[in-house]
C-alpha cells in the first residue's frame, strides 16, 4: 500500500469529483483500471475556501480499498492533524509549504510514523521556498490550479516549475502534479519531469473510468492495463 518507488509514471485519481455518496464503489472503478494510488483531497475551509473529508471517512475507505492512499492536506496547521490521518490509514501525507511552520520537523515526524512525506506548493509560490525541504521528501506536489476546487483550467506557467524541481530532487523523488490534468496536459507535465499525475475531473466526470484513465496513459504512452 505504499507509494510505488520512483521510476514509473502513475495516475492518481482524485476523488474530489466522484460521487461522495458512493465513494467505495467509485474507488473500485479506478482500481479496476489498474491504478495503484488514489488521491484524497482534504480541505478545511480555512486554508482553502472549501471543505471535504477528514479522518473518519478515510478510516472507512481504508477498510474497502488496498490502494495507496495519497492524502493531500489543504489545511492550516498540518502538524496538528497529520497523525490522525495516519491513524485513519493514509500511506502518504502531503502538506503545503504555505501552511507549515517547521516543514523539516513535520517531514521527519511523518517518516517516524511510517508514512512517506510530501511537500506541496501553490501556483504562485516560488520554487525557492521548497528548495531546502524538497530533497527530504518522497514526493513533491506541484499545484497547477489554485487549490480548493476540481475542474479548473491548467496553469501552464505553474507547471514549468516541475523542470526546476526535478533538477533539485534528482530521479528518486516523485514529482506529482495536480490540477487540470487530462490527455492534453499529461504529456506536457511528463515531458517536464512529473511522474505522478493527479486527475479528478478528467476521470470522474466520465462514465467509463477505465477508458478515461487509458486515454491519459495513451497520451503520455504509459503502460495500458492488459486486455483493455
Ligand atoms: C484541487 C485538488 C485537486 C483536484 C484536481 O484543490 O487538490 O486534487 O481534485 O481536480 P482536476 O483534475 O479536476 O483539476
Ligand atoms: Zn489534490
Amino acid at each position: 500500500m505504499r507509494l510505488p518507488e520512483a521510476g514509473t509514471i502513475e495516475i492518481a485519481p482524485s476523488i474530489l469529483d466522484a460521487d461522495f455518496a458512493r465513494l467505495a464503489e467509485e474507488i473500485g472503478t479506478v482500481e479496476a483500471a489498474g491504478v495503484k494510488i488514489v488521491h484524497l483531497d482534504v480541505m478545511d475551509g480555512h486554508f482553502v475556501p472549501n471543505i471535504t473529508i477528514g479522518p473518519p471517512v478515510i478510516a472507512k475507505l481504508r477498510k474497502v480499498s488496498d490502494l495507496a492512499f495519497d492524502s493531500h492536506l489543504m489545511i492550516s496547521e498540518p502538524a496538528t492533524y497529520a497523525e490522525r490521518f495516519i491513524e485513519a490509514g493514509v500511506n502518504h501525507v502531503t502538506f503545503h509549504i504555505e501552511a507549515a511552520d517547521e516543514p523539516e520537523k513535520l517531514i521527519e515526524r511523518l517518516h517516524e510514523l511510517g508514512t512517506t512525506a510530501g511537500i506541496c506548493l501553490n501556483p504562485e509560490t516560488p520554487v525557492q521556498q521548497i528548495e531546502q525541504v524538497a530533497p527530504l521528501c518522497d514526493m513533491v506536489l506541484v499545484m497547477t490550479v489554485h487549490p480548493g476546487f476540481g475542474g479548473q483550467k491548467f496553469m501552464h506557467e505553474a507547471a514549468r516549475k516541475i523542470i526546476e524541481i526535478r533538477k533539485i530532487v534528482g530521479p528518486n523523488v516523485r514529482i506529482e502534479v495536480d490540477g487540470g490534468i487530462d490527455p492534453q496536459t499529461a504529456p506536457v507535465v511528463v515531458s517536464y519531469g512529473a511522474d505522478t499525475l493527479v486527475a479528478g475531473h478528467a476521470i470522474f466526470s466520465k462514465s467509463d473510468r477505465v477508458a478515461a484513465i487509458n486515454a491519459i496513459r495513451e497520451a503520455y504512452q504509459g503502460p495500458r492495463l492488459a486486455g483493455t
